[in-house]
């Protein structure tokens, strides 16, 4: 069912929060120190619209930093300008929700085990239990909206078997 699916090209990412849940994520609403939580919203085959808020790995979490902070192993062709970056946001290590790091700004935080990650650098871990770094999802900008342009980059939780995630590489 296309609610359960991950976010994929063509999906444009809407906001998560249940305040303005369902709302297009513009770039004016980023920031580099609070992520914002967001869905991909795609197209059915009847020509309707679906958000895919059904399976908890496809939650993301948005940031904009400016110009020049984002660095590799990010892939920057998958970002806005070098600004803008999406990555799931369900941690690696048990698949809690990572929110912002407030002691530190800019890098993210598990609240379960305290994993850190730097999502300037690939949302790479910089400190605790998890395995690996967030998976990025490719986006770019079409009109003022935020659109994914594939799959999530890397093997996001909940399909920690690298064969099932394979359908969607
Ligand atoms: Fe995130 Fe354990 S679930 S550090």
């Amino acid at each position: 069912t296309p609610e359960l699916a991950p976010p994929m090209s063509g999906d444009v990412i809407v906001h998560a929060d249940p305040s303005r849940y369902g709302e297009p994520v513009k770039v004016s609403d980023l920031s580099a120190d609070k992520l914002v939580r967001a869905w991909g919203m795609g197209k059915t085959s009847d020509g309707g619209t679906v958000i895919r808020d059904k399976d908890p790995t496809s939650v993301l979490a948005l940031y904009r930093f400016p110009k020049g902070q984002i660095v590799e192993p990010t892939n920057l062709e998958a970002t806005i300008d070098g600004e803008i970056v999406a990555y799931g946001d369900r941690c690696t290590h048990a698949g809690c929700n990572v929110g912002d790091n407030a002691q530190q700004p800019g890098l993210m935080n598990c609240p379960c085990h305290s994993g850190q990650y730097d999502p300037k650098q690939g949302c790479k871990v910089v400190g605790g239990p998890p395995p690996h770094p967030l998976p990025q999802l490719p986006i770019k900008l079409q009109g003022d909206q935020i659109v994914a342009t594939g799959f999530f980059l890397s093997v996001p939780y909940g399909f920690n078997k690298e064969e099932d995630w394979k359908q969607y590489t």
